[in-house]
């Protein structure tokens, strides 16, 4: 037995620890910007030049946002070998990730498993190997791959084997394992990111198909109502998270302006406890200063990219009132306390019963206050919609 354990543990020494997606990449939440919350079909090749600069002048790539993407509407048609050009609002895909990758920045795309995307534009479906080595030849780092028109080839098969339960989830898995292969085959390091509304727990079978992140949930608009109703669902899910494998509740909507800051805040700390991917949605040559307050907090940031690799999870619900914590390095412990109520309230947190029965030194991540040591329940009065976050240590 002790025999087996040095001899596995010498293996991992020699061939590495099972890497799970893309070989090294998002071995901690990916960060950056991608086009499609604020800009949606209307994104052009000078928007995503202009987010790139921006990325660098506000100091977003060096507090970690550092992929800018292009989400949907940059397809054009292809050509008689099959080739996939850009259309009229992206004239050269591979000048534009050389522009990106010479500020110091990682070059993202979006394409779909189905013959048509989201917004009806070209997919990849019959393409897949052809695509991935053209992506690779642009300098891509990073693919989002969206599910849409391939649906209808899903409802094909059910009606095809109505006996098979299984028959459209096993379709869609091998159409997302397809692609995952095409990329790998590339040998370049691609982020690969499963967009697929979290339909048949794509948690379970992600790593699987070389996933690196897969989103959970139906998508996010900007408002508060939809924010938590993704945000407080993603109980239960923290297991299935790790280095080179995140559940992905969708990209941030700080910045557009249809919350209140308390409001940004709850959306911001609730993604950093959940390990998620922060993929920037706004536009970022128009943001103030609460916003950048918001999505460049260096606390809160270090949360979410904490080195353990831990996703949080709920430690307890009441009425309007939400408890979260996640593990970080160092034995220390980040929690949030959520009041979704329309007025203030308290909500408390029993340092005790998250590992420091003796007591804790606590900080105040949105107010950078240290609050000293604390023992027993700890508890902060809260403003409508708003949060606490804290980092707890011994
Ligand atoms: C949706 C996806 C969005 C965006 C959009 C583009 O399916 O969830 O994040 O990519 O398609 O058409």
């Amino acid at each position: 037995m002790r025999f087996m354990r040095v001899l596995a543990v010498s293996l991992f020494a020699v061939v590495g620890l099972p890497s799970f997606g893309q070989g090294t990449v998002a071995t901690v939440p990916p960060m950056g910007w991608n086009s499609w919350n604020h800009f949606a079909g209307h994104v052009t090749d000078a928007d995503v030049r202009s987010a790139a600069d921006s990325l660098v002048s506000t100091g977003m790539r060096d507090a970690g946002y550092i992929y800018v993407n292009v989400d949907d509407t940059w397809e054009g048609k292809r050509d008689a070998q099959g080739v996939l050009h850009t259309n009229e609002k992206f004239p050269n895909m591979k000048a534009l990730g050389d522009y990106i990758h010479s500020k110091g920045l990682k070059f993202g795309i979006y394409s779909s498993p189905g013959a048509k995307t989201c917004a009806g534009f070209e997919g990849s479906l019959g393409h897949e190997v052809q695509d991935a080595k053209l992506y690779a030849e642009w300098g891509v780092d990073y693919l989002k791959y969206d599910l849409c028109s391939f649906q209808d080839n899903m409802h094909q098969v059910e009606k095809e084997h109505p006996n098979d339960p299984n028959a459209a989830k096993n379709l869609m898995i091998a159409a997302y394992k397809k692609m995952g292969d095409a990329l790998k085959a590339t040998g370049r390091p691609i982020v690969y990111s499963l967009c697929q509304y979290g339909v048949d727990q794509p948690w379970k079978w992600g790593p699987g198909v070389g996933a690196n992140m897969w989103r959970t949930t139906d998508d996010i608009d900007d408002t508060y109502g939809r924010m938590i109703a993704i945000g407080f669902n993603q109980a239960g899910l923290s297991k299935y998270a790790g280095p080179g494998h995140w559940n992905d509740p969708d990209m941030l909507e700080i910045g557009n302006g249809k919350m209140t800051e308390d409001e940004y805040k709850t959306h911001m700390s609730l993604w950093v406890l959940l390990a998620a991917p922060l993929l920037a949605g706004n536009d970022l040559t128009k943001m103030s200063p609460a916003d950048k307050g918001i999505l460049m907090n260096k606390e809160a940031i270090a949360i979410d990219q904490d080195s353990l690799g831990r996703q949080g999870d709920r430690l307890y619900e009441g009425g309007d009132l939400d408890v979260w914590t996640k593990p970080l390095s160092g034995g220390r412990v980040a929690v949030g306390l959520f009041n979704r109520s329309w007025s203030v309230r308290d909500v408390s947190v029993d340092l005790g019963e998250i590992g420091f029965k003796a007591g804790a030194d606590v900080r105040d991540v949105w107010n950078a206050r240290d609050l000293g040591r604390q023992t027993g329940v700890f508890t902060s009065r809260i403003p409508k919609h708003g949060v606490t976050l804290l980092v707890v240590g011994k």
